[in-house]
């Protein structure tokens, strides 16, 4: 069949529950995926012929995101920080607000710096990765309680060729842990269940629910949790960054205010909302 015979059935199935520029981004990253075809092949040669054993997993995918699975786990993989990462259904799918926190924390981080890092409630590993890729002298440590979600942090850090030191264990029991580290980061879960009204259905029938979601009348359990951890193990001026609930910004900060934090300091994201926090720890 024609490729572009092909693109005009994904317009046909697909523009009626995607805005028709996500459609044609869907095209251009599944033929690169399967076929290794760049987005310029039908400017190039319109009349490209998919031989027809490779037509199968196109038409998959239309499938696949008609049920509204999200590219990224069809496809098996994310880009996050100019990397490439596995991610399955065991992983959230790293977020471009993440990736401001990720660049904040370079931005205040020299180079050249022996530091050592914790990544809590690393999920695909996004975070610590690209923070072992951008920091040569870095020591990465990164936690999670999803044994599922490690094996892919661990598959992750072996692609992009960085060693992060992996820990399974459950955050909010107090982790028995003897190292003291520089930096302390974590996008842990933060969405309240009253905020699921507000969610995509892509994002509520696929991710997983264990990366996202707090109970509404404890939404900052972690960050307590979190931060208490912090104080016993950051060295002095260390410092301690989340991802937060755009909602809490301010309750999410008197939590590191309620401790010896300094330079409290509240970020908004590219879309104006209230998404990052760093202090930094005084003992
Ligand atoms: C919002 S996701 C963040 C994933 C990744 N760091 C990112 O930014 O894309 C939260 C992560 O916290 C992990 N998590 C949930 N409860 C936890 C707990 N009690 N202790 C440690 N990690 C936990 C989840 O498995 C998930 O990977």
């Amino acid at each position: 069949m024609l490729l572009r015979e092909i693109k005009k059935i994904y317009h046909t199935e697909l523009d009626a529950i995607y805005p028709v520029e996500e459609v044609n981004s869907f095209f251009y990253m599944t033929i690169e995926h399967y076929l290794g075809l760049q987005r310029f092949i039908l400017a190039m040669q319109p009349d490209y012929v998919v031989a027809k054993e490779e037509e199968a997993s196109l038409f998959l995918t239309i499938n696949l995101l008609k049920k509204q699975v999200p590219i990224q786990y069809i496809l098996g993989t994310a880009h996050f920080m100019g990397l490439d990462f596995n991610v399955s259904s065991n992983v959230l799918i790293p977020r471009p607000e993440t990736e401001e926190l990720v660049s904040w924390i370079l931005s205040e981080t020299p180079l050249d710096r022996e530091v050592n890092i914790l990544d809590i409630g690393t999920g695909s590993g996004c975070i610590a990765i690209s923070l072992a890729k951008n920091l040569p002298n870095a020591k990465v440590f990164a936690l999670d309680v999803s044994k599922d979600a490690l094996l892919v942090a661990k598959k992750n850090a072996d692609n992009n060729g960085v060693l992060v030191t992996f820990l399974e264990h459950n955050i909010l029991q107090e982790p028995n842990l003897q190292q003291k580290f520089d930096i302390i980061v974590s996008n842990p879960p933060y969405v309240r269940e009253l905020e699921k009204k507000e969610m995509t259905a892509n994002v509520l029938k696929n991710e997983p629910s264990l990366a996202l979601f707090v109970s509404d009348k404890e939404p900052l359990t972690f960050y307590n949790a979190i931060t208490n951890f912090a104080v016993k193990h950051l060295n002095e001026n260390g410092k301690l960054y989340f991802e937060i609930n755009q909602y809490l910004g301010g309750e999410t900060q008197e939590v590191l205010e309620k401790q010896d934090f300094v330079t409290i300091e509240l970020r908004k994201d590219m879309f104006g909302n209230d998404r990052m926090l760093r202090g930094q720890l005084i003992k």
